[in-house]
């Protein structure tokens, strides 16, 4: 795909439902009694993956349309495993949290299995909390496939050794389960949609700053849950509006999470004009209108601490620093190494190739911004959605543009993607603004 410089970007626009709240939803739905309307779902492969696995193990899902689908949940103990393994495609979330749920599913035996990219990623991170809370597990050499026995489960105390809300939400999900307490410590904040989600729910959940617990349930309901937009997903289209000249866009409904939205922050030290609109909530979550338009930006130091509200983030955050003043160095984020492609080293090799001043650290990347654009050429996706949205925002606003490969890896996490980029390119404002 040609992605050719614009003069700017411009508009009132939309994104998808929060991935991470959709996942969430159509998981914790099929463990429910009744019914859960999903409203504003975020419909892309990866969701898709999850909606498909809760119906191979029993649940029936609506889909009344493109965003909006209805869950008849199964119960808690009411899956039935399918005869053959459950694809879980290119999605971590679906993979280790629906891993929790089965564990518990006592006397029955499941296999999980991904595309290349997820069979790589680590998943001895859920065995060995999983196997600690009673469950049989088993993995090839801690990757997928994942093989589950669902026996009955113990309440456990678990530190987690990576700041993962995936794992965190795996234990949790288990801990329903379980014949006592969870409780999950986690040294530093990740995102709480399951959390929030299971307190709607009707879960007995207890919160403190760096530590979570949950009760053992016997009936979860959850009638209906509102997505906001994905933070992740609008990231882009702000960073693309803090960097080309003349832009100024508006993205409205987003979630504001304060465990999601490092990136406004960073942006914001980094000099870029942002201003939110409308603060709400959205399905139990803060959310608002967030509009950037292009400054000047400088280049800025991203701790380990701010790393979880960010980290989906971080790729596009290098566009922005290619583009800022001086030095912008990221630490403590090693784990971008184990996500849809080893994302250091992606990130690096793609912005190298197109004129950036990047190197790799073990735990993060440095990089000189040059105040002029990037020069433009070849970036690969590597088969990673963040990736090849990287790609285009690059592209945008370069000096000669990207031919960008593996451009259809962005429908992972957001089909439309190149359809709204072309919008905002033209000026078009499509978003109809609220009366
Ligand atoms: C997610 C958590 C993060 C994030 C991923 C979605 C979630 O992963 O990178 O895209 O929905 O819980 P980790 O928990 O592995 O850090």
């Amino acid at each position: 795909m040609r992605i050719e410089p614009v003069p700017a970007l411009e508009g009132h626009i939309a994104v998808p439902g929060d991935k991470s709240v959709s996942h969430r939803a159509v998981l914790i739905g099929a463990i429910c009694e009744d019914e859960t309307r999903i409203t504003g779902f975020g419909r892309s492969a990866d969701t898709e993956s999850t909606i498909a696995a809760v119906r191979a193990l029993g649940a029936t899902v609506d889909e009344h349309d493109v965003d909006t689908i209805t869950v008849h949940g199964v119960g808690l103990r009411g899956m039935r495993a399918p005869d053959g393994p459950i694809d879980c495609g290119n999605a971590g979330t679906l993979v280790r949290l629906l891993a929790g749920i089965l564990a518990g599913q006592t006397g029955q035996e499941f296999e999980l299995e991904g595309d290349e990219s997820l069979s790589a990623r680590p998943m001895d991170r859920i065995a060995t909390p999983l196997t600690r809370m009673g469950a049989g597990v088993e993995t090839a050499d801690g990757r997928l496939p994942l093989g589950i026995q669902g026996r009955p489960l113990h309440g456990i105390d678990y530190e987690l050794p990576v700041a993962s809300a995936q794992v965190k939400s795996c234990v949790l999900l288990a801990g329903l389960f379980a014949d006592g307490a969870t409780t999950v410590v986690e040294p530093i904040p990740t995102r709480d949609h399951t959390e929030r989600m299971l307190e709607h729910a009707g879960a007995r959940v207890t919160r403190r700053p760096t530590s979570v617990t949950v009760e053992p349930a016997d009936v979860l309901r959850l009638p209906s849950v509102e997505v906001p937009g994905d933070i992740s997903s609008a990231a882009p289209f702000l960073v693309g509006a803090a960097i080309v000249p003349g832009s100024a866009v508006t993205v409205h409904g987003v979630g504001l999470n304060p465990r999601r939205a490092g990136i406004l922050d960073v942006l914001e030290r980094m000099g870029a004009r942002i201003a939110i609109y409308n603060r709400r909530a959205i399905g139990g979550e803060p959310a608002g209108d967030v509009e950037v338009r292009a400054s000047d930006l400088v280049g800025a130091t991203i701790a380990a601490q701010e790393v979880p509200s960010l980290i989906d983030e971080l790729p596009i955050l290098a566009v922005a620093a290619c583009h800022a003043r001086g030095e912008t160095v990221v630490r403590g984020a090693g784990e971008l190494r184990a996500k849809e492609s080893d994302r250091i080293e992606a990130v690096v090799e793609e912005l190298r190739r197109i004129g950036g001043h990047i190197r790799a650290t073990r735990d993060g990347f440095r990089i000189k911004g040059v105040p002029a654009r990037l020069r433009g050429g070849v970036v690969d996706s590597h088969g990673d959605h963040r990736l090849a949205m990287l790609g285009a925002i690059a592209g945008v606003a370069s000096v000669e543009g990207v031919e960008l490969r593996g451009a259809e890896a962005a429908a992972v996490s957001f089909p439309g993607f190149f359809e709204v980029l072309e919008q905002i390119a033209r000026g078009v404002v499509h978003y109809p603004p609220a009366t």
